[in-house]
């Protein structure tokens, strides 16, 4: 599977010419090759963007795309929904940045305050990643502990404790990594009454769970973490109001003590969130004495036009409807999709919750009866990296059939996506996979 000068890249190349003069400039200023994050690198490069609408997208050289990338996840009302555009549009005429306190922040974080009964209190961020680095600051002073538990491949972003232990030259002396779905485990770390914070990502790793968390597991987390005097983070950056206007914690029925937001918090423009219980926030009181004072700082902080957009957004969400048509398209996928898969013999499932598809090849542990249920228990199988070949091909299979999706493996939905939009996708992947067979290419999986 020569993926340099076969028929497939180089139809990709000649298809994707003004792509390619973007990313020949790209690779002088962005070392990723040429991308400004992990998950846009390809061989040879994904397409340069001009503009987006609804579930679509289009490339500087004329091509569309349905879009299941969806700005991260951010994107639940999908590309410039009528009531956030309406919304930017009059805060731009009124001023983006006022350095000041303004009503629109207080209506935001009263907005997201009524739909997640965990909210005593709310502070906002520019991102999701920050609000993880404050969750975990506060929860140090409250507990006076240094140390974090962490669940293998839970992702909180980029900062020096929330990074991945792989990654190079990053401070990892203070926490630990454990699996997740291991009660024993759990309690045997808990119990050394070391650690101030314990992290888990809403659903699983991920992406709100492409290895998913066993709910029962889940449900004793916090009776634990209380057990041995530990914060449980819940990390809801991506699951936050895209499985419910009450979040991953409304639908397992939990209460952590501290929830971070991001995403679709801010309705299309980059915004976090952290939320949770009114005492550990009482480290952020002026009134504190130096020294037992955090003090929160932050230009864009509920910047207006962000406050405008996620207010718009926030509206909505309460009312279940983006959810629920998002979630029903996805189940669609996942359902049509994996009838191809069977119908080719092709060992791997299409899973997932609510409005994220996940795609996997290799061993499944049970015939695929429910598409919420993921195909194997083995984190180790879900996220296999000698798949990536195979992934990595299939997106450029996909993307010549104009279908845009993250790394080959994960479509993200909007409540723009329609019935007719999946069907597309789904003759896309059909071809894909015929035109994969015929190369050669699953032989892996088959
Ligand atoms: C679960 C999770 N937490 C935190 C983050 C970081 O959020 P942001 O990219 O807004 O900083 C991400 C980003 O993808 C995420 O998926």
């Amino acid at each position: 599977m020569s993926n340099n000068k076969d028929s497939l890249v180089k139809k990709y190349i000649d298809d994707h010419q003004k792509s390619a003069i973007l990313h020949k400039r790209a690779k002088k200023l962005f070392t990723a090759d040429g991308a400004t994050h992990f998950i846009r690198i390809l061989n040879p490069y994904r397409p340069y963007i001009t503009h987006a609408d609804g579930c679509k997208k289009w490339d500087v050289d004329g091509n569309e795309y349905i879009d299941y990338i969806m700005g991260h996840g951010a994107l639940l009302l999908g590309h410039n929904h009528p009531d956030v555009v309406r919304a930017v549009q009059e805060q731009m005429s009124r001023g983006v940045l006022y350095g000041e306190n303004h009503a629109l922040e207080v209506e935001w974080a009263e907005l997201i305050q009524e739909m997640m009964p965990s909210a005593e209190r709310v502070l906002l961020f520019p991102c999701g990643n920050e609000a993880n680095m404050m969750a975990l600051r506060l929860c140090r002073v409250f507990t006076g502990r240094n140390k974090v538990l962490r669940f293998e491949k839970h992702y909180h972003g980029w900062a020096d404790e929330l990074a991945s232990p792989t990654e190079p030259s990053v401070c990892h002396d203070n926490v630990v990594f454990i699996p997740p779905n291991n009660l024993n485990k759990l309690e045997e770390e808990l119990s050394k009454k070391e650690y101030a914070a314990l992290f888990t990502e809403a659903g699983g790793a991920f992406l709100g769970g492409r290895t998913p968390l066993d709910i029962d597991f889940v449900r004793q987390i916090h009776g634990l973490a209380q057990k041995y005097g530990t914060l449980w983070v819940l990390d809801e950056v991506v699951t936050g109001f895209r499985v419910s206007p009450g979040g991953w914690q409304g639908v397992v029925g939990v209460k952590p003590d501290l929830t971070t937001l991001g995403k679709c918090v801010g309705g299309g423009l980059s915004a976090g969130a952290l939320i949770g219980r009114a005492d550990i926030f009482e480290a952020l009181n002026p009134k504190n004495a130096p020294g037992l004072r955090v003090q929160h700082g932050g230009t864009w902080n509920a910047n207006p036009l962000t406050a405008s957009a996620g207010i718009a957004a926030c509206k909505l969400f309460k009312t279940g409807e983006p959810q629920k048509k998002s979630a029903e398209a996805a189940a669609l996928l996942r359902k049509e999709g994996n009838k191809i898969l069977k119908e080719r013999g092709i060992s791997g499932a299409f899973y997932g919750q609510s409005s994220i598809v996940y795609l996997y090849f290799g061993p499944i542990d049970h015939e695929i009866t429910d598409e919420t249920v993921s195909p194997t228990k083995d984190a180790a199988k879900l996220t296999d990296p000698s798949m990536t070949p195979i992934l990595n091909r299939l997106l450029i299979h996909l993307l010549q059939r104009g279908i845009a999706n993250i790394l080959g493996s994960i479509f993200i939905f909007s409540t723009m996506h329609t019935g007719d939009d999946v069907d597309k996708t789904i003759n896309a992947f059909r071809e894909s996979i015929d035109a994969m067979l015929n190369e050669g290419s699953l032989s892996a999986v088959r």
